[in-house]
């Protein structure tokens, strides 16, 4: 049986397709429509899936009703109201959380976990704590909107001048240039334990004050990072404690903080974090709970298909000869970071190369880059003693003057590491790099422009080869 997961009315809509447990499909609206963060899904993104084949049952990721009677009677942002649907084929909806801790729960090799899923806001709840054993997902907690990690950290990310529900990813970035203690105590008054909190930050933060200095953003940002990483560990101390899981599965936008994920390591032996743990992962998700069992999980490369080989010697000479090599091979993604597939590669070795792939992303210069490693060499590199296959984590570099352009200011570095069954082509690739230089780490950052989705099918690449004069390797 085909089941095609649907996500919209939120930021990040997607679909995917299944059968029997299989992933055929699962890709991103925005990448096909070309708005960052589309909150509907499209013809063309429907006409990809449904290559794989027609569906016998269609899932929904949120229970549109209870959402629409969430913003009557409470308010907040939103829409509640999909517009995508096939005549003829049953639909079923879940609830949010409950598609966000199917689509964690279901592609972990986990038989026994706490699932934790921390988001903005679903239909109601906020946060949630789910017992997973065997194919059973079992709710144990739940925390209800207004109070919110997600909301929380979006507003502290508009007040400073960012995108809400968009650039939260900067905001973690600039956190590492500040000085955290000067606004602590300001910040915990608003967030001062994971179930209480001042107010509802849906409406933003309107009794701050004005931010005068550029320092005072960066230190404000460091400050919410902070407030943040202590309420997680609270809650997840307390997840644990109610559950008495030692695996961890964890889902939610809040899951995509690198910086905070990696502190979760000193509470559970094992983590499974899905490569798109916020909404857009949830077309997965629902399509997961429908099924009601484990998915054969084999990788983040589900999304559309350029049918090409790895180009691994032409990736390696590009490189070497000039530092700088864009990508676009097989399938896309499922999920925001870029993992070979869809890449900007370059020599972490030249302390220069940074500001050279930033002009060419138009990013701001203070802006991170992250290395992958290969997987052997990555405790060597990395203080690290667990993998990170999908970018999941911050950890301290062990050799940065070594490679200077994968360093962030405060000596860390959001690893991926690699091994050959994740994506032979890109081991490969690292394997020759090494070979050639001692050095088994390589910069990857996603092929996009700022504010813009990274490049998916052969007409993005032609444009973006005629706009900008350089090739991109396929
Ligand atoms: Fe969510």
């Amino acid at each position: 049986m085909k089941i095609l997961g649907i996500n919209e009315t939120s930021h990040d809509a997607s679909v995917s397709l299944i059968e029997n447990g299989n992933i055929l499909f699962a890709g991103h609206s925005e990448r096909y429509s070309k708005q960052k963060n589309d909150w509907y899904v499209n013809d063309s993104l429907i006409q990809d899936a449904l290559s794989y084949g027609k569906p016998d049952a269609i899932a929904y990721y949120e229970k549109p009703i209870l959402k629409a009677s969430r913003l009557l009677l409470r308010g907040g942002a939103g829409e509640w109201n999909p517009k995508f649907n096939i005549d003829g084929i049953p639909r079923k909806s879940f609830g949010h959380h409950y598609s966000h801790a199917s689509a964690g729960y279901y592609t972990s090799s986990f038989n026994d976990a706490v699932i934790v899923v921390l988001d903005s806001v679903g239909e109601y709840n906020t946060s949630t704590v789910w017992v997973g054993e065997g194919e059973k997902i079992k709710l144990k907690f739940k925390q209800n909107y207004p109070i919110s990690f997600g909301l929380f950290y979006s507003a502290f990310t508009k007040l400073i001048g960012l995108m809400p529900n968009q650039e939260e990813y900067i905001m973690m970035g600039m956190a590492a240039y500040g000085d955290w203690t000067r606004y602590y105590k300001e910040v915990d008054e608003y967030f001062p334990s994971y179930d209480k909190q001042k107010y509802n930050f849906h409406q933003g933060i309107n009794d701050w004050g004005i931010i005068i200095t550029e320092q005072d953003r960066f230190d404000i940002a460091a400050a919410a990072q902070m407030v943040y990483e202590q309420r997680l560990n609270q809650f997840m101390r307390m997840a644990k404690n109610i559950t008495g899981k030692n695996n961890l599965v964890f889902m939610g936008g809040c899951a995509l903080n690198s910086s905070a994920n990696t502190l979760l390591w000193n509470i559970f032996d094992m983590i499974w974090i899905m490569p798109n743990p916020g909404d857009a992962g949830s077309s997965l998700g629902a399509a997961a709970a429908l099924y009601g069992k484990h998915l054969n999980w084999e990788g983040p490369y589900l999304g559309h298909n350029l049918n090409n080989k790895y180009p691994v010697i032409k990736i390696l000479n590009k490189i070497l000869e000039d530092g700088i090599a864009a990508v676009a091979v097989g399938k896309a993604e499922y999920g925001p970071r870029a993992l070979g597939n869809r890449s900007i590669l370059a020599d972490p070795r030249d302390p220069n190369i940074k500001d050279k792939v930033n002009l060419i992303k138009q990013r701001e210069l203070f802006r991170p880059f992250a290395p992958v490693v290969i997987e052997e060499h990555a405790s060597k590199w990395f203080d690290m003693d667990f993998t990170s296959p999908y970018m999941q984590y911050t950890v301290k570099c062990l050799r940065p003057e070594d490679i200077p352009s994968v360093v962030h200011a405060d000596g860390t570095s959001r690893v991926q590491t690699v091994n050959s069954k994740q994506h032979p082509g890109l081991y490969q690739l690292l394997n020759q790099f090494y070979k050639r230089t001692g050095v088994p780490v390589l910069l990857n950052t996603s092929l996009n422009i700022k504010g813009q989705p990274l490049l998916n099918d052969i007409i993005d690449i032609k444009e973006w080869e005629l706009q900008y004069h350089s090739k991109i390797l396929t």
